[in-house]
């Protein structure tokens, strides 16, 4: 009896390696340019797991032998492409559900530790689709001090870079998990300053999401902040940069005014944003920009309130 389990499961066992040497084979070949996510069909068996349209919705059981895949193989080029199909899956809300369920996160979390970039990145975007998901942000909030530390202290302007802002901007989206960053607000103001123009304006997205919520106002006005932050309230800056560091200035002091804190001498040190903000150099520029030859630009500073 024992005995006919056994060669039940040796036959189980020898199914489940040819499905994952000939899956290995197709996934190695690499027809495609760029990295093409794995490629696998709903409602076919083991041969064709690779071959399949790109948008393909894999079901439960897919996904659970993709997890299985990223978590036992070594190889580079399976990692990343079996991260790009899970981050591709995860755009869809069911999925998101799934992934959780099979205890995919922590799988694909564990891979943004990874030295190799590229791997990195793709680990990211896939959280990051996750992310939309309330539960999931539960799961992932584990990793932000992670993402911060690899914002900060990776290449400037990189992919990763971004890929890293792009989470921490989707984890902000409610205020459950912005005290998370409370302890980087400095270093998010110094690669705003630092970064290129696609590099600003995410950071200036997850600033501003900050930037609505009271709780973070204190952090957000205490930060050292460099003098060199009020040339971006320049006329000659580029709209969607400047809009949005307006907008952060508005949401700022309203969150102040409401709190009735600005009639009582807050108190912050010089250097922090506080006295960029509410200095007089400011104050000039804001007048300055009231004659802006962009309409929105003008309406954004009319509606910062006088204080
Ligand atoms: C995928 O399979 C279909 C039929 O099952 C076949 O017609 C098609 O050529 C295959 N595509 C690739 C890229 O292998
Ligand atoms: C990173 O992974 C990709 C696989 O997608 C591979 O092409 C590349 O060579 C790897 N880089 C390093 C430095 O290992
Ligand atoms: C994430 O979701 C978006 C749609 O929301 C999709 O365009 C993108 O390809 C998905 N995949 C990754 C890895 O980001
Ligand atoms: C992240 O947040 C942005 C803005 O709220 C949203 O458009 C996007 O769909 C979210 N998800 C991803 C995966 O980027
Ligand atoms: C910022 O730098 C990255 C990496 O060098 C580049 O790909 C991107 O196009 C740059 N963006 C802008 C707006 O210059
Ligand atoms: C965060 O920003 C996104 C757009 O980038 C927006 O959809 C969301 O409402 C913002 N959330 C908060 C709390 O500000
Ligand atoms: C922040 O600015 C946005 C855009 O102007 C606005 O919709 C939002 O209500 C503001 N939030 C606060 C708290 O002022």
């Amino acid at each position: 009896m024992g005995g006919a389990r056994d060669v039940g499961w040796v036959a189980a066992g020898l199914v489940l390696a040819a499905g994952a040497c000939y899956c290995f084979y197709r996934l190695t070949r690499g027809r495609r340019r760029g990295v093409p996510g794995l490629r696998l069909r709903p409602s076919r068996s083991a041969e064709d797991l690779t071959n399949g349209s790109y948008d393909d919705i894999l079901n439960a059981e897919q996904l659970q032998k993709l997890l299985y895949l990223l978590e036992s193989t070594e190889d580079p080029v399976i990692i990343e492409r079996a991260l790009v199909t899970l981050g591709n899956n995860a755009a869809f809300s069911v999925n998101q559900v799934t992934i959780r369920e099979l205890g995919g996160i922590p799988i694909i979390g564990s891979k943004i530790n990874n030295p190799n970039q590229s791997i990195k990145e793709k680990a990211l975007n896939a959280l990051n689709n996750l992310s939309v998901n309330v539960e999931n942000q539960i799961k992932i909030k584990v990793y932000v001090s992670q993402v911060c530390e690899d914002v900060f202290s990776g290449p400037l302007n990189s992919a990763v870079q971004l890929a890293g802002l792009r989470l921490l901007t989707n984890m902000t989206v409610t205020n459950d998990h912005q005290h998370m960053l409370s302890s980087y607000i400095t270093d998010l103001f110094h690669l705003l300053l630092t970064g290129n123009g696609s590099t600003k304006v995410q950071v200036l997205k997850l600033l501003l999401n900050l930037s609505e919520n009271p709780a973070m106002t204190d952090g957000l006005l205490g930060a050292k902040v460099d003098s060199s932050f009020l040339s971006l309230y320049d006329g000659h800056v580029a709209k969607e940069i400047l809009l949005r560091v307006l907008t952060l200035f508005q949401n700022i002091t309203t969150c102040l005014e409401k709190e009735g804190r600005l009639a009582i001498q807050p108190t912050f040190t010089e250097g922090s944003l506080f006295y960029l903000l509410y200095g007089e150099e400011c104050a000039q520029k804001m007048r300055a920009l009231v004659y802006h030859h962009d309409a929105d630009v003008k309406e954004k500073v009319t509606m910062i309130p006088k204080f």
